[in-house]
């Protein structure tokens, strides 16, 4: 088994409502995830809930509810939006869960046994809204306002814990510098716009960071207590942080009852800690020194994708323009006009347009490098239309549609390259075998987080198939006499011959689209494996079931798992159907 990999979300505010922006983060690091299982690497994706902030105890009290009762509430929303998303994570980790509190606990522990962390005084300006003490710099250039909730900064002194961050600066500069050139003990910080903006702060000298609040009146017995020390709790940040940690270290695979073999251990460090640029210092700086601190291993990847933002503007709580979950749910749940007429004529119930489509959207569309992206209505049903209805929904279907009417829905054989017929002549014609080796790129994106450029490459074979199907026009050469010759490759072929092994090669080709796009799309492409009886699934019926081998195995040109002579291949229902110009948002 190649090396595992480990993909981890930010865990969420339990305070706040699902929306796009958590689902965004949660469907790149599950569409990361599917590929990793899909290249055949055992693989841990971890999400989860941040529960111990100071406002859950306070919304609690207001509506009557302990802070548990509150986290529980919430914490299910989260759970209920990732399963609407059809996010496969292998745990959701939330912080008031006592597996999560003893490690934590145990790892501060650690740090003051070691001197990392020590007390002092501490004098600065605190944001309230977000629960974090501010830079000087930072908190000048928002006026000491809450750069994120315009609310006012408040100047705090108190006793606290420190973490001696600035005993790690030159340490964490060769560790980057080091990641940059892929050797061990380094880590990346992607994309390059954010790695650049890390490298500037930090070789600004570097403040030591509190670590602990002092514990108040009413705070409930929430969070977790700074070790021997009853008067502070552990800052919520830093014991958040502790959960990429925490949910591995010694924690046995619930499949695996037995002592060897079931471990967690062996995902650690992680591949890749996924999240937008808002939080990246807690994950490229502080999350870093800390792991130094314990003598853990550094995470390979930091990746910090953009914002989406809503109709053209930021999302905020003030313009109250959040796509929330129910907005995507909405869209999952939308039934085109052109599907109910096409229902009517089949006389079956039409069927709503399915969370994959959504999916793609946030993966192919999303912010995922350094710019923010607009969710727009208009650019969801273009997009929609291109890739997916007149993409590989039509691909798929036009070619099914050919196997069913001329060779009554078995897969014919392709012929074999006659013997005078040049071979780079053949392959020129025939080239979607060269093409598909291509495959071979995808575990580089995936390393990188590239997820964009991973499906990309499943659409650029969907593109190649119909230009293919085009070129070669296999439903005008079934109007001809199958025994007369095929006027291409010098007529090497009768035109039965071509018109197998055109719709051969072409169905083949979209077996394999659809496995490097069944990440984004993963129960519409386990529909049409169903059709085409060709699954790779393990449970045909259960798109989270795993695969059945690795991508270069199922991908291999004429290799076990490719489309037999003689197979049924059912033309099913379009994957896709498309949206008319007049179709409004659904509500
Ligand atoms: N609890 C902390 C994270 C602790 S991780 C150890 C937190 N939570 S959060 O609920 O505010 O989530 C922030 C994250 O949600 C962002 O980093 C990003 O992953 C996601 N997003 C929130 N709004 C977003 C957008 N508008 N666009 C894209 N993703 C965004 O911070």
């Amino acid at each position: 088994m190649s090396q595992p990999y480990y993909i981890t979300t930010p865990i969420y505010y339990v305070n706040d409502r699902p929306h796009i922006g958590h689902c965004y983060t949660t469907t790149v690091a599950d569409v990361a995830a599917r590929f990793a299982r899909l290249l055949g690497r055992d693989t841990f994706f971890l999400t989860g809930t941040d529960e111990h902030a100071e406002k859950v105890v306070k919304t609690a009290l207001e509506r009557g509810k302990t802070p548990q009762e509150w986290a529980d509430i919430n914490a299910a929303e989260f759970q209920k939006a990732f399963d609407l998303m059809s996010i496969d994570a292998d745990d959701f980790m939330r912080t008031s869960q006592e597996r999560h509190k003893a490690r934590a606990s145990a790892y501060i522990q650690q740090l003051k046994d070691s001197g990392d962390i020590y007390l002092g005084d501490y004098e600065g300006w605190y944001d309230p809204s977000q629960e974090e003490y501010l830079t000087e710099t930072v908190a000048k250039e928002a006026g000491y306002n809450s750069p994120v909730t315009g609310r006012p900064l408040e100047k705090r002194t108190e006793k606290n814990w420190f973490f001696r961050l600035s005993d790690y600066e030159e340490r964490l500069l060769k560790a980057i510098e080091a990641g940059e050139r892929g050797e061990d003990g380094g880590y990346r910080i992607l994309p390059d716009a954010r790695k650049n903006e890390v490298l500037g702060r930090l070789k600004q000298a570097l403040n030591n960071v509190p670590v602990s609040r002092a514990v108040k009146e009413g705070d409930a017995d929430w969070g977790i207590l700074m070790p021997g020390d009853p008067e502070h709790r552990v800052y919520v940040w830093i014991e958040a942080l502790c959960n990429y940690l925490s949910a591995v270290d010694n924690e046995r695979e619930p499949s695996t009852a037995d002592a060897e073999g079931g471990s967690r251990e062996k995902y650690w460090p992680a591949s890749v800690h996924v999240m937008a640029k808002d939080i990246l210092w807690f994950h490229a700086v502080i999350w870093p020194a800390m792991l130094m601190a314990l003598g853990k291993p550094l995470p390979k990847v930091i990746y910090a994708h953009a914002y989406f933002v809503a109709e053209g503007r930021k999302m905020s709580k003030s313009l109250g323009n959040f796509i929330e979950i129910d907005q995507l749910r909405a869209y999952s749940e939308w039934v085109l006009e052109s599907e109910k007429k096409q229902a009517e004529k089949e006389s079956r119930e039409a069927r709503p347009l399915g969370i994959d489509a959504v999916r793609w959207y946030l993966a192919t569309q999303g912010p995922l490098g350094a710019n923010d992206a607009d969710f727009a209505h208009s650019k969801f049903v273009e997009v929609y239309n291109a890739d997916l209805a007149n993409g590989i929904g039509n691909c798929a279907s036009r070619v099914g549609n050919m196997v069913d009417k001329y060779f009554e829905g078995k897969m014919p054989a392709p012929a074999r390259k006659p013997d005078g017929v040049d071979q780079s002549r053949w392959d020129a014609v025939f080239h979607f075998p060269g093409m598909v080796n291509g495959c071979a790129g995808i575990a580089a994106h995936i390393d990188a987080c590239a997820i964009d450029q991973a499906l990309q490459l499943g659409g650029c074979y969907v593109t190649a198939i119909d230009q293919f199907i085009a070129q070669h026009r296999p439903f005008s050469i079934a109007k001809e006499d199958p025994s007369g010759r095929w006027s291409e490759l010098g007529g090497g072929l009768t035109n039965a011959e071509a018109l197998a092994t055109i719709l051969y090669h072409s169905a083949e080709a979209v077996r394999i689209a659809s496995l490097l796009l069944a990440p984004a799309l993963p129960n519409k492409m386990a529909e049409l494996w169903r059709n085409w009886h060709c699954s790779p699934l393990k449970d045909p019926d259960d798109p989270n079931s795993g695969f059945i081998a690795p991508l270069s195995e199922l991908a291999t040109w004429g290799g076990p798992h490719s489309l037999k002579p003689g197979q049924k291949i059912e033309k099913g229902a379009a994957l896709f159907m498309r949206a008319g110009p007049d179709e409004t948002p659904p509500k």
